[in-house]
């Protein structure tokens, strides 16, 4: 069985997904504070007996002790954890102590239990402000939140840990993941919602004003550069990631993105062309801590992981956009 914590949320649902419909069991750990309990019932109905739920903290031992306790865990995907880079500066602590404690107890549970293989769910945070363009993993690392600081220091702790008690880890580190299940049953669901693409959906279905943070940077419209990754190809890296570390591949990190960089304005004609409607802009000073341009070097991930992603950024913006009227519609009500 493999363990996923944080399986409720964005990215490590559509794992958890692909897990599933590649024949494995899952057990899906999550305290449901960011995630959501329709996201785990949703999982639960794909294939009947692949996935169980625990609800837990990973911050309480007690908690961590018990999937060891119920569970015969051959794995371990690690998604659980605070994400929003405002809020880690707003409050250190928090990121931390959930990013870091938690994380730590996961680990001695898996080293108590003799489970030795972790895809540790990382950030393209864990680099800071770009030196050069596009950032391959030798890359300097000086994260500038602690959000990209909390991620930066567990990376550290899983290469000890290797040396010291012969534990298997994969970091992924992530840059900007857009989309959906392609067959709508999961997609992105934040409260409050920040991320660029589900917030000009939003804005396009209900008219309502969209906020482009900052259109004076060094740029090709002036506008912040990203790149975008699909969420299913994401979930392919992982997968890829588990058969590596199984087939007794080195520790070892790795960017997943898709080696193209997108502008905000690029991304929202993008949008408009997908729904059809325009979207309403209202310009605004930029967000404080908003690097100009992030975009990855993924060959390692190709050469290494074997992976390559596949899906276009249109296929990416209709599946987010078929989610979010789902959400808005259905789900949000229930
Ligand atoms: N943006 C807007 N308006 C919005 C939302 C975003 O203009 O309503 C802009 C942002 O200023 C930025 C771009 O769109 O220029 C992308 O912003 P996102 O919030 O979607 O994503 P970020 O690049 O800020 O963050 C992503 C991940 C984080 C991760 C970070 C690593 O979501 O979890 O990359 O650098 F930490």
């Amino acid at each position: 069985m493999v363990l996923v914590t944080g399986g409720a949320g964005y990215i490590g649902s559509h794992v958890a997904l692909a897990l599933i419909d590649s024949g494995l069991r899952v057990l899906i750990f999550d305290n449901l504070e960011t995630g959501h309990r329709e996201t785990v019932d949703t999982l639960m109905r794909v294939k009947p007996g692949a996935a169980e739920f625990l609800l837990g903290d990973l911050r309480n031992p007690a908690d961590v002790a018990q999937i060891f306790k119920k569970y015969k865990i051959k794995a371990v995907m690690h998604f659980a954890s605070n994400i929003c880079v405002e809020e880690s500066v707003q409050n250190p602590t928090k990121y931390y102590n959930n990013n870091l404690i938690g994380s730590l107890n996961l680990v001695d549970g898996m080293i108590k239990n003799g489970v030795k293989a972790i895809v540790f769910s990382s950030s393209a945070a864990v680099y800071g402000q770009q030196k050069y363009s596009p950032m391959d993993e030798k890359h300097p690392q000086n994260p500038v939140n602690p959000y990209g600081h909390s991620k930066l220091i567990f990376e550290e702790i899983l290469r000890r840990y290797d040396e010291l008690c012969g534990l298997g880890s994969v970091c992924l580190r992530y840059f900007n993941v857009i989309g959906a299940d392609k067959a709508g049953r999961i997609g992105e669901w934040h409260e409050p919602e920040t991320h660029l693409v589900p917030n000009l959906l939003t804005a396009s279905e209900t008219g309502g004003l969209f906020q482009l943070y900052g259109n004076d940077y060094d740029t090709v419209d002036g506008t912040c550069v990203r790149d975008y990754i699909n969420v299913e190809d994401l979930a392919d890296a992982h997968m890829s990631a588990l058969n590596y570390l199984m087939d007794g591949g080195a520790s070892d990190s790795f960017n997943l993105g898709s080696a193209a960089g997108h502008s905000v304005g690029q991304i929202l004609a993008a949008c408009e062309k997908v729904t059809g409607n325009g979207v309403n802009v209202e310009i605004q000073g930029r967000r404080s801590g908003d690097p100009a341009i992030l975009v990855a070097d993924n060959r390692k991930a190709k050469d290494i992981l074997k992976w390559t992603p596949k899906r276009s950024l249109e296929d990416s913006i209709d599946t987010a956009h078929r989610w979010s009227r789902r959400l808005a519609s259905e789900i949000r009500r229930r």
